[in-house]
């Protein structure tokens, strides 16, 4: 860490680190406050948290958020594709208290909403014939996960290397003590070949295949198409070897009115959904073709049974009612996509004008800076390669430019630990521009710090 990369990056830290604590004291207490009064590690969300103190928010509205020490930023985070529809959407706004006011959750019991989300769902992704709902995405991976497990009759699944899937769900090196003991078989994303190999080595016992549909480094949510045939391939071992080909489209349904299936053109056999969908409410849901979802019938011999107090309850059927019926058609979710290919497009012409090492990488509203020379996505018919120069690159890089872009022009570019952009609806053209003026800026005030970052990065990787 003291090498002279380090120490220029250091540099230019330094400053904006020392504003950030000077600028913030109402959000340094919230934090202290949170954790004396017993929030254990004073977040619930530790994917929220970065040092030293995260930023707390008292308002928000469309696109702007306000923080507890009064500054008005502009949000190109999304809430990790949560935040799709901005903060407080109008009809989401409406159709909740419309559902607050009619015995708001309606004692739990059938409601008139959940058939309607349930047609909207099956009518704009046509791999599935059934779903049922959930409140998180993390639930509803594990319900897809265990819907293999029972309809196979078989235990392992299969998951990348370094994937979430949500809470407790992680593959290989990121697993945790909270991770569920499934037994997985973990593969390295990109290699087709090793990864029907395995398939084919544990077929006897391997119930599903879980991964999202489009390509993902589990450091940087890099939502990247992969090559259509490394996933047709994939998806043709599932069925040789009877085992599940499960696609987590929590977020990346977004990409495309019917998914990112859609775009790929690959049908899993159960997808998964959950954030934005509720409009910002809690949300989840899974589906799939009858082979796999009949059993939820409470009449079936075999049926499976399962509980779920909020599952389907009144008020976030109702948030997700309104985000079909009026924040996210078809031609919105298109629309919405085209703007983010022309705001990367933008960033990735302004870099090379600038030859600064800074690549807009993702599809469509996903959007990951990252931070090198040199080709970051890569493959053949076979697989897809990942190349990424270092995690020093991808971790020091995105603290330096999130705080330029906090502290010069009150924008939330992803957070500290990842410029990780999904993009809300709600962002103006005008919020646009600001945003590329703000990378000019940062690209000739720290054009030295980053260009020597990436050369020792690369030097690093060789
Ligand atoms: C791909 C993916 N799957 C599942 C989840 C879990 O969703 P939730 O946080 O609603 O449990 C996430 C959350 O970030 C995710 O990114």
């Amino acid at each position: 860490m003291s090498s002279p990369a380090y120490l220029a990056i250091d540099a230019a830290m330094l400053s904006l680190k020392d504003e950030y604590i000077r600028t913030n004291p109402q959000s340094a207490a919230a934090f202290a406050d949170a954790k004396r009064a017993g929030v254990a590690g004073g977040t619930n969300r530790a994917s929220i948290f970065y040092p030293p103190f995260p930023l707390t928010f008292v308002d928000a509205e469309q696109a702007t958020a306000v923080t507890a020490d009064g500054q008005r930023v502009t949000d190109f985070l999304g809430n990790f594709t949560a935040g799709l529809f901005g903060f407080s959407p109008q009809p989401v706004k409406d159709a909740v208290s419309h559902a607050m006011d009619h015995g708001h959750a309606l004692g739990g019991g059938p409601n008139l909403y959940a058939a309607k989300v349930a047609a909207k769902f099956t009518e704009r992704f046509p791999s599935m014939q059934a779903v049922r709902f959930t409140n998180t995405g993390t639930e509803a991976n594990s319900y897809a996960i265990h819907t293999a497990r029972a309809v196979t009759g078989k235990n392992k699944i299969m998951v990348y290397d370094g994937a979430y899937h949500g809470a407790w769900i992680h593959g290989g090196k990121s697993a945790g003590p909270l991770d569920t003991p499934y037994e997985k078989i973990t593969v390295p994303f990109g290699d087709a070949e090793l990864i029907i190999a395995a398939i084919a080595e544990h077929a006897e016992d391997l119930a599903a295949v879980i991964m999202e549909p489009v390509m993902v480094n589990p450091m940087v949510y890099l939502k990247q198409v992969a090559p259509s045939d490394y996933l047709a391939r994939i998806r043709a071992a599932c069925d040789e070897f009877n085992c599940a080909l499960i696609f987590d489209e929590v977020m990346t349904s977004r990409l495309a009115p019917g998914g990112a299936q859609e775009l790929v053109g690959v049908t899993p056999d159960m997808t998964t959904f959950g954030k934005y969908f509720g409009g910002g409410l809690p949300f989840g849901g899974f589906g799939g073709t009858r082979r796999w979802m009949e059993r939820y019938d409470p009449m079936h011999p075999q049926t499976i049974n399962t509980g779920g107090t909020f599952n389907q309850n009144a008020i976030c059927m109702a948030a997700v009612d309104a985000v079909f019926s009026h924040l996210w058609s078809p031609q919105q979710c298109v629309e919405h996509n085209a703007k983010g290919a022309w705001f990367r497009d933008e960033i990735n012409k302004l870099a090379k004008a600038y030859d600064m090492p800074c690549q807009a990488c993702g599809t469509g509203s996903l959007i990951t800076l990252i931070w090198q020379h040199g080709p970051v996505v890569g493959g053949n018919e076979s697989g897809v390669a990942l190349t990424l120069a270092t995690t020093a690159a991808v971790y020091a890089a995105p603290q330096l430019f999130w705080l330029h872009m906090l502290q010069q022009y009150n924008i939330l570019a992803g957070n500290p630990k990842l410029n990780y952009l999904t993009l809300p609806t709600v962002l103006t053209d005008a919020d646009y521009q600001h945003f590329l003026a703000g990378l000019v800026a940062g690209f000739v005030t720290y054009k030295e710090a980053l260009t020597q970052l990436a050369c020792e990065t690369a030097t690093a990787q060789m």
